[in-house]
C-alpha cells in the first residue's frame, strides 16, 4: 500500500488564500448580484510595465529565429540578469553581493519553502506571529513540527509575537534557535525593521551559528530612506543570512513569475560533527536537479526592470499602490479605526472594532460592504483581533471600498 506523507495531516486547515476564496465563492453563489472588491490576497492589478512587455515581445521574436532560439537555460538563471540584480539591487547600496550568489527562480513562495530541502531536520525554528503562512506550513509538511495546538500554533516552533503591544517590533528569542524567518517590510502587518534592530538579529545569528531567512519581497515599497532594503546592508549578514526577493509586487509579475534568492558563498552550515559545509553549493546542486530555470522570455522581462525606463515605470507602479495604502490608512483612521502599516508596505493592518474576532470582521465586511480582506488570525494566533487590507487594486475600487466601509 502506498504511504503518504503523514505530516500533511497535521496541517490545520486549507491554505489561507484558497480558504478565503472558498468562502467568497459561497457568498457569491448566495448573493449573485453582489459586486465584490477584493483587498484580500496581495495580488497586483495594474498593467505590466511597458519596458518589460517590450523586452518580452523582443525575446519572443528572438526565439522565433534559428540564431536567437533558446532551449534549456542555466538552472541558476542567465548571467546577464544575475549581473543586473547584483549591480542595481546590491552593489549600489554598498552590499558586496556577486552575480553568481544570485539564483533566479519562479517565486519567493517556492524558494522560501524549497530551501528546507537543503536544511537539516533538527533545526530549532523561530517565526514571527503573525507570519506569512508559507514559512510555517512548509515546515509542517517537512515534518519539522509537532501537532497543531488549540491556539493554532504548532508544537516545536518558537513563535515571536508582534502586535501593537510591542509596537510590532520582533524581540530576539529567549531560547536558542537555529533557523529564523524574518520578513520586512512585513507581510502581513506592514511593520518595518530599522538597521539597528536588524543588526541585533545578525549579531544574534552569528553568535548562535543560526541562519536568517530574510524575505524582502516588499522592499520596493519602502519610503523611509533610513530603512534597510536588504539584510546585506548590515555588517556580518553575509555570514548568516539568505535573502528572498521577487519581481511580483514591484513589477507586477505575480502572473509572469520571476524572483530570486541570494545565497552568499560565505554561508556555512553544519552536518552532525562534520566540517562546516558551504550552503551555496548545496542550493546550486538542488536547483540543477529539481529546477529547469525561468524562461528566457520572462528573464528578459525581469532584466528590463533595471533599464532607465523600467526603473521609472516601476517607481510609478509602487507610488500608485502606496497612494492606495495612504488612502486606506487615512480613511480608516478618520472612521475611528486603529490602523498600522501601510507607510512602507502595501499592507494596512487594522485592529478590528469592538473586539470582533478576525473571521467575524471578515464576514461583516464581506456581507455588509462586499469588501474582501484577510483575517489576521489566518496569519497566526497573535493576528487574532486584526485584519489586513491590501493596497493592490485600482484607485476607483479602493475609493469605493472605503466609501462602502464608511457607510456601515
Ligand atoms: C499575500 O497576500 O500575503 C501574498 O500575496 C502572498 C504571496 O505573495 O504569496
Amino acid at each position: 500500500m502506498v504511504q503518504i506523507n503523514p505530516n500533511y495531516l497535521k496541517l490545520k486547515a486549507g491554505y489561507l488564500f484558497p480558504e478565503i476564496s472558498r468562502r467568497v465563492e459561497v457568498f457569491k453563489n448566495q448573493n449573485p448580484g453582489s459586486e465584490l472588491i477584493r483587498l484580500g490576497i496581495g495580488d497586483v492589478t495594474e498593467p505590466l510595465p511597458l519596458a518589460c512587455r517590450e523586452a518580452m515581445k523582443a525575446a519572443i521574436d528572438e526565439m522565433g529565429t534559428s540564431s536567437g532560439f533558446h532551449g534549456y537555460g542555466p538552472e541558476q538563471g542567465y548571467q546577464w540578469l544575475r549581473e543586473a540584480i547584483a549591480k542595481n539591487d546590491y552593489q549600489v547600496r554598498g552590499c558586496e553581493i556577486a552575480a553568481d550568489e544570485i539564483f533566479i527562480s519562479d517565486g519567493s513562495k517556492c524558494d522560501s519553502s524549497n530551501i528546507l530541502d537543503i536544511l537539516g531536520d533538527q533545526n530549532r525554528i523561530a517565526v514571527t506571529d503573525p507570519v506569512y503562512p508559507v514559512y510555517v506550513d512548509s515546515n509542517v509538511m517537512t515534518g519539522h513540527t509537532g501537532e497543531v495546538l488549540d491556539s493554532g500554533r504548532y508544537k516545536g516552533l518558537s513563535y515571536l509575537p508582534i502586535s501593537a503591544s510591542n509596537n510590532f517590533e520582533v524581540s530576539l528569542p529567549s531560547n536558542a534557535v537555529d533557523l529564523i524567518y524574518l520578513c520586512f517590510p512585513n507581510n502581513p502587518t506592514g511593520a518595518v525593521i530599522t538597521k539597528k534592530k536588524l543588526l541585533e538579529w545578525v549579531d544574534y545569528a552569528r553568535k548562535n551559528n543560526a541562519l536568517i531567512l530574510f524575505d524582502a519581497a516588499y522592499e520596493a515599497f519602502i519610503q523611509d530612506s533610513s530603512l534597510p532594503h536588504s539584510i546585506y546592508e548590515i555588517e556580518g549578514a553575509k555570514e548568516c543570512a539568505i535573502e528572498f526577493r521577487s519581481f511580483s509586487k514591484n513589477a507586477g509579475f505575480t502572473g509572469v513569475r520571476c524572483a530570486f534568492t541570494v545565497i552568499p558563498k560565505t554561508l556555512k552550515g553544519n552536518v552532525g560533527n562534520h566540517d562546516m559545509i558551504d550552503i551555496w553549493s548545496l542550493w546550486s546542486r538542488r536547483q540543477s536537479t529539481k529546477f529547469n530555470g525561468v524562461s528566457y522570455i520572462v528573464q528578459k522581462g525581469a532584466e528590463a526592470t533595471y533599464s532607465a525606463s523600467g526603473k521609472s515605470q516601476i517607481k510609478s507602479l509602487v507610488d500608485f499602490y502606496m497612494k492606495n495604502a495612504t488612502l486606506i490608512r487615512e480613511k480608516l483612521t478618520d472612521m475611528g479605526l486603529q490602523v498600522y502599516g501601510g507607510t512602507n508596505a502595501p499592507y494596512v493592518w487594522i485592529k478590528t472594532p469592538e473586539s470582533m474576532n478576525s473571521w467575524t470582521f471578515f464576514d461583516h465586511l464581506l456581507k455588509r460592504a462586499n469588501v474582501v480582506g484577510t483575517p489576521g488570525s489566518g496569519f497566526g494566533a497573535s493576528g487574532e483581533g486584526y485584519f489586513r487590507l491590501s493596497a493592490f487594486n485600482s484607485r476607483s475600487n479602493v475609493e469605493l471600498a472605503m466609501k462602502r466601509i464608511e457607510n456601515i
